[in-house]
C-alpha cells in the first residue's frame, strides 16, 4: 500500500478507464468534427477517434483529462467536459491562452486531426456520491469537468438525490453553457443558481455577487450530500472555508485542481506537489488533501 492510501483511506489514485493506446506516450488520431464559441476566448470542440473501434470503445470517469497535441507545437492537458454515457464522440472546452491554444484557435479548422493521449487522472469517486444528494460548485472556467459530471449525474438521475449546481462567472457574457444549463433547469433535472460578478446591459436574470453568495443563500442537508468544486485559488480560499463552516466534513468534499503537467502519467515529476503527482493522483483530490498539502491549490 503507497503511502498516501495508507494515510487517507478515501484516495482513489489509480488511474481508471480505457486508455487509447497500448503506450501512454503515444498520441493517437482524433478528427476536430466541429468547433463553436462557447464565449469569448473559450471554445468548445466536437471530437471522434479516427480508428472507429476506438471512437465507440473510448470511455472515462468524470474529472479525467486527455493530452491535446499537434505536431511541431506542443501537447497540454484539457479536462473532459462532456459524459462518458454519450459515447462515440467527445468534447474540450478551451481558453486561448498560449501556444498551443492559440495554434489550435488560429489554425486548426473542421475536419482536421489532433493528437490525443488519455483518459488520465483520477476523476471525481462517482460511485461514492450514488444515493446521496451532489452540491456542484463552479467558479469561472472550472465549470468544465464539473459539466461532465453533471451531465453523467442526469443521465444517471435514479442513482443521485438533489442535485445542485451554483456556477459564478465574470458577467453574463462569460457564463460557460447558458442556454444548456437553462434547459437542464427547466427540465427539473438540476437546481441551478447563476451569479456574475458585474452585470451589463445584456438582460441577467441571475444575482449580481460571488458565487459564495449563492452558497450562503442555498437550502443543503449537509449530511447528506458531497460537495465537489473547481475553480481558480481565490475560489477555493473562499468556498472551501464557507463549506467547512457549513459543516461538510473532509471526506465530503472533492476538488480538480490544474498544475502544470508535462507527460501526464506519473513519470517526469512536473505536477509533483509533496507526496502526490496530481496527474496520476489528481486532478480530483479530496478536501482532506487540500488541507494537509496547501501547496495543491496555493502555488
Ligand atoms: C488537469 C488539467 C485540466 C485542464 N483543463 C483545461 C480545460 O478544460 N480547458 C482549458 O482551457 N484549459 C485547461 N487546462 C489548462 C491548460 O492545460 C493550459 O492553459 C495550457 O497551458 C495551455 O497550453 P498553451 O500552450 O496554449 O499555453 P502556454 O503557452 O503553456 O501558456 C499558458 C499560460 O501559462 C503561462 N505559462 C507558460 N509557461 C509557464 C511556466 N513555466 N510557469 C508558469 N506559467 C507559465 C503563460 O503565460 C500562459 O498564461 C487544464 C490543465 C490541467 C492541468
Ligand atoms: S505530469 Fe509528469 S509526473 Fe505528472
Amino acid at each position: 500500500m503507497s503511502l498516501t492510501q495508507a494515510r487517507h483511506p478515501l484516495r482513489h489514485a489509480s488511474p481508471r478507464g480505457l486508455p487509447t493506446g497500448e503506450n501512454p506516450y503515444l498520441p493517437v488520431p482524433a478528427r476536430v468534427l466541429l468547433q463553436s464559441d462557447l464565449v469569448p476566448g473559450v471554445r468548445l470542440y466536437d471530437l471522434r477517434f479516427v480508428d472507429p473501434g476506438l471512437a465507440e470503445r473510448f470511455s472515462w470517469v468524470p474529472g479525467q483529462f486527455v493530452m491535446l497535441s499537434m505536431l511541431g507545437v506542443g501537447e497540454a492537458p484539457f479536462s473532459l467536459p462532456s459524459s462518458p454515457t454519450r459515447r462515440g464522440v467527445f468534447q474540450l472546452a478551451i481558453r486561448e491562452a498560449g501556444s498551443l491554444t492559440g495554434h489550435l484557435f488560429r489554425h486548426v479548422k473542421e475536419g482536421d486531426v489532433v493528437g490525443i493521449r488519455g483518459p488520465l487522472g483520477n476523476g471525481f469517486p462517482v460511485e461514492k456520491f450514488y444515493g446521496n444528494d451532489l452540491l456542484l460548485v463552479a467558479g469561472g472556467l472550472g465549470m468544465v469537468p464539473l459539466r461532465g459530471l453533471l451531465q453523467f449525474a442526469i443521465d444517471h438521475r435514479e442513482r443521485f438525490g438533489r442535485i445542485t449546481l451554483l456556477y459564478g462567472a465574470r458577467s453574463p457574457e462569460q457564463v460557460l453553457f447558458r442556454g444548456e444549463l437553462t434547459g437542464v433547469e427547466r427540465r427539473g433535472d438540476a437546481e441551478i443558481h447563476l451569479a456574475v460578478e458585474r452585470g451589463t446591459t445584456e438582460p441577467w436574470g441571475g444575482r449580481v455577487g460571488l458565487v459564495t453568495d449563492l452558497l450562503d443563500a442555498a437550502s443543503i442537508q449537509v449530511g447528506r450530500t458531497y460537495a465537489v468544486a473547481c475553480g481558480p485559488p481565490i475560489f477555493y480560499k473562499h468556498v472551501l472555508d464557507r463549506l467547512v463552516r457549513m459543516g461538510f466534513s473532509k471526506n465530503q468534499v472533492f476538488l480538480s485542481l490544474e498544475r502544470r503537467m508535462e507527460c501526464g502519467v506519473g513519470k517526469c515529476g512536473h505536477c509533483s506537489v509533496g507526496y502526490t503527482m496530481t496527474c496520476l493522483h489528481g486532478p480530483v483530490v479530496s478536501l482532506w488533501d487540500a488541507l494537509n498539502l496547501p501547496e495543491l491549490i496555493y502555488t
